[in-house]
């Protein structure tokens, strides 16, 4: 029998944040959520997860050894982040690996250092409590490269909808493109754009909890009955000027009763020549929508001085979480992808 020889299998997924082009708060629910109608789009600034499988080879190609896989989330970069079972991606792992039958995962008796574990690392380029789903991207991404991995051989769909498990933007952020959101934000259904439009992204110096703009809405806001066909409609006619007009968030009055200054912000961007502005999702970043990628720029550099944080161009719609590299070494391996 040869000496025990590490094999390491990695996954990368790219996956794009997310913004709400369109958000109605139809009232509260009895299960602690809120009943939405959202338009949701993905955008292109983007994480990367990699998933890595470390450990003895003959262990870890064992079926029975594999029960035993243990779970590490690499150190963040970011100390925002947060860190455990609180990170969306940890838990993503969990739901997944429950259903892989890795027993260990579930913070079951392990072997200690010898047995097989799977790395998950992150790389951010979304802002953490930004309100364009960065955890939520985070899961998505994790359950697509643990997928992958772990040879589980879901297809999206399934992912998508272990993702409910996981948080409410996680099943958008699986199947990205543009999609009509009710119900928690959970029931998907796909929405035609035709084009590319370009986004001023501006962030906050902090960020906000989403709860906790729940809890403004509850206490500031009444349900509303606006209804999304104005952005679907301009969306399906690649209409920049008739999406900008129609840009909604009842989200909006919350974030600024917990922090007045995006209300001005809001509207110097309109002043700068966006052609609408918007918080995305539950705040605090605001989106300037421009007429195309040069407008995108210039308004970016007119708008620089808004907020500490350099304002970013983007474009959506922006695809969803792509598998970027797999790669597999140790005895008879060696792909890279
Ligand atoms: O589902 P997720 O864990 O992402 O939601 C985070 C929090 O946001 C919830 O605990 C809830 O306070 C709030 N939320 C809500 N209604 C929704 C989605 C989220 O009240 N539809």
């Amino acid at each position: 029998m040869p000496a025990d020889r590490t094999t390491a299998s990695r996954c990368v997924v790219r996956v794009p944040a997310k913004i709400n082009l369109f958000l109605a708060v139809r009232g509260a629910r009895p299960d602690g959520y809120h009943e939405l109608t959202t338009v949701l789009q993905t955008v292109s600034v983007h994480d990367r997860v990699t998933a890595t499988l470390v450990g003895p080879s003959e262990r870890s190609q064992h079926p029975a050894s594999r029960h035993r896989m243990r779970l590490e989330l690499a150190e963040p970069d970011d100390e925002a982040l947060p860190s455990g079972d609180a990170n969306l991606a940890v838990r993503a792992a969990r739901v997944l690996g429950r259903l892989a039958g890795l027993a260990a995962l579930e913070g079951g008796a392990s072997e200690g250092e010898r047995d097989p574990r799977t790395l998950l690392e992150l790389t951010k380029g979304i802002p953490v409590a930004g309100g364009m789903a960065g955890g939520s991207a985070d899961a998505a991404a994790a359950l697509v490269a643990l997928n992958e991995l772990w040879g589980c051989g879901l297809p999206r769909e399934r992912l998508r909808d272990l993702g409910e498990e996981v948080g409410s933007d996680v099943p958008f952020c699986v199947i990205g493109g543009t999609a009509l959101a009710t119900g928690r934000g959970t029931s998907l259904a796909r929405v035609l754009c035709r084009g590319q439009f370009h986004w001023v992204v501006v962030f906050d110096h902090e960020p906000l909890e989403t709860p906790d703009v729940y809890r403004a809405w509850d206490a500031h806001c009444e349900p509303s009955e606006v209804e999304p066909d104005a952005v679907l409609q301009a969306l399906r006619a690649e209409d920049a000027l008739a999406l900008g007009a129609a840009l909604h968030n009842d989200l909006e009055p919350a974030a600024v009763a917990l922090r007045p200054a995006l209300a001005d912000r809001k509207q110097a961007l309109l002043d700068k020549g966006a052609l609408g502005a918007v918080l995305s999702g539950s705040g605090p970043t605001l989106l300037a929508l421009a007429s195309d990628a040069e407008h995108a720029r210039r308004l970016a550099d007119d708008v620089r001085d808004l907020s500490a944080r350099e304002p970013v161009v983007v474009s959506s719609p922006a695809g969803g979480p792509e598998l970027k590299a797999t790669t597999s070494s140790g005895p008879g391996h060696g792909r890279s992808s």
